[in-house]
């Protein structure tokens, strides 16, 4: 680690342009000889990141790598969430980058150990986990071949594979990520009793269940109805039901648990609106538990394809939005007037309707444009 780090004058010159244009600054001349204006945007760039994902690192020593390890790191939030579920002798995180999910997740751990292949980010880790009096075993090699070499066994292996191919628009598979998760499943399951991946909102959880192997939960995790990370948990030799949870972090919604077989035994029953109107919330969506949610709560859907539910009397306890609502004739509409404005199973987006009726955006009242099994319907608040 360079020496500049610590040097006072240049923290304070870090410290005090922590909001300056960031495009303006790396134009000008860095004011000491030792160190660039670029590694100087570096630090100030990882301020502002870890004012936001983590701020357990604003703390005077701790170094931040280029802006690509503080994108691909998990925030501070959801490694809190997922730390409370784990515990144990024996933790490796082998994939390690930044390490914020090793930080937290480690915490109930006795002998953690961090495996990355960059080694100037492990060097920056390692220095920021003795500024946190942190103990871990830093191991700097591919993980394929850290996996050929080793002889111990792990209470948890975890794993946050990087995207190898950064075009979003492609379907991804599990092959798309480095480790390639597929090739070496056998090999984790076989030295450790339970193995964790954290996976991108994106994947598919079908496809997940057909080509994982002992998979004994799978973790939906959103934060303010934002799904931020798909997590799958593989046991050693399990073989019952797979549990999925669906978890809304900062909000008041209660987590929602079921078995993925479940679903698929589950028939939805159907109704035209009643008084209330519920609106699953995302990391139910991305679960796709459409007809549960309907036996669970005892709620009616409004169509097969619309995700919408609906009862005279309110339910609490439902992960998602209750509005009280009642149908209107598009007449009923004025112009000018303001609404937050819901498309689902619907010919028109939100901006079209919102064009097409001259709507303004935003206010407290809901207008959800949608089918019932009756055909097109518009709701609004009472
Ligand atoms: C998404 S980041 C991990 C972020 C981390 N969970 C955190 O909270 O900071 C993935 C990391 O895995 C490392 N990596 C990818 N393939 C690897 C391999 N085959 N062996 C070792 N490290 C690997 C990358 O260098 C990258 O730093």
């Amino acid at each position: 680690m360079h020496s500049w780090h610590k040097n006072k004058e240049i923290q304070n010159y870090i410290n005090a342009n922590l909001s300056t244009d960031l495009h303006s600054l790396l134009l000008k001349k860095s004011p000491f000889p030792e160190v660039s204006m670029q590694e100087i945007v570096q630090q100030i760039k990882g301020k502002q990141v870890a004012q936001k994902k983590f701020p357990f690192l604003l703390k005077d020593g701790i170094v931040f790598p280029p802006q690509l390890n503080l994108e691909q790191a998990s925030s501070e939030k959801t490694a809190l969430y997922k730390s409370e579920i784990l515990k144990g002798n024996k933790f490796i995180d082998l994939t390690s980058g930044f390490g914020i999910d090793a930080y937290y997740l480690s915490k109930n751990f006795e002998e953690i150990t961090l495996v990355e292949q960059n080694s100037e980010l492990l060097e920056i880790v390692e220095h920021n986990w003795n500024v946190l009096d942190k103990k871990a075993n830093f191991i700097n090699q591919k993980l394929e071949d850290f996996l050929n070499e080793n002889k111990e066994t792990f209470d948890v292996i975890y794993l946050d594979p990087a995207r190898r191919d950064l075009n979003k628009n492609k379907v991804f598979l599990l092959e798309d990520l480095s480790p390639n998760i597929l090739e070496i499943q056998d090999k984790l399951l076989s030295i450790s009793e339970e193995v964790i991946i954290k996976l991108s909102p994106l994947i598919d959880l079908k496809y997940l269940i057909s080509v994982l192997k002992n998979i004994s939960k799978i973790e939906i995790i959103a934060v303010k109805n934002d799904v931020k990370e798909i997590v799958v948990f593989l046991s050693k030799n399990y073989s019952g039901e797979i549990i999925c949870k669906c978890v809304n972090l900062e909000n008041d919604e209660k987590d929602f648990s079921f078995e993925i077989n479940a679903e698929k035994h589950s028939e939805a029953e159907y109704s035209e609106p009643q008084r209330f109107i519920y609106i699953p919330n995302n990391t139910i969506l991305k679960a796709g538990v459409f007809n549960l949610i309907s036996k669970e709560f005892k709620l009616k859907k409004l169509h097969p394809n619309t995700h919408l539910y609906t009862s005279d009397a309110k339910i609490d306890n439902f992960p998602g939005r209750i509005l009280e609502m009642e149908v209107v004739d598009s007449k009923q509409i004025k112009k000018k007037e303001q609404f937050n404005l819901i498309s689902k199973n619907y010919p028109l987006k939100p901006e079209e309707i919102k064009k097409k009726y001259q709507l303004k955006d935003g206010g407290n009242q809901y207008l959800i444009f949608t089918q019932s099994k009756k055909g097109k319907i518009i709701l609004k608040s009472v």
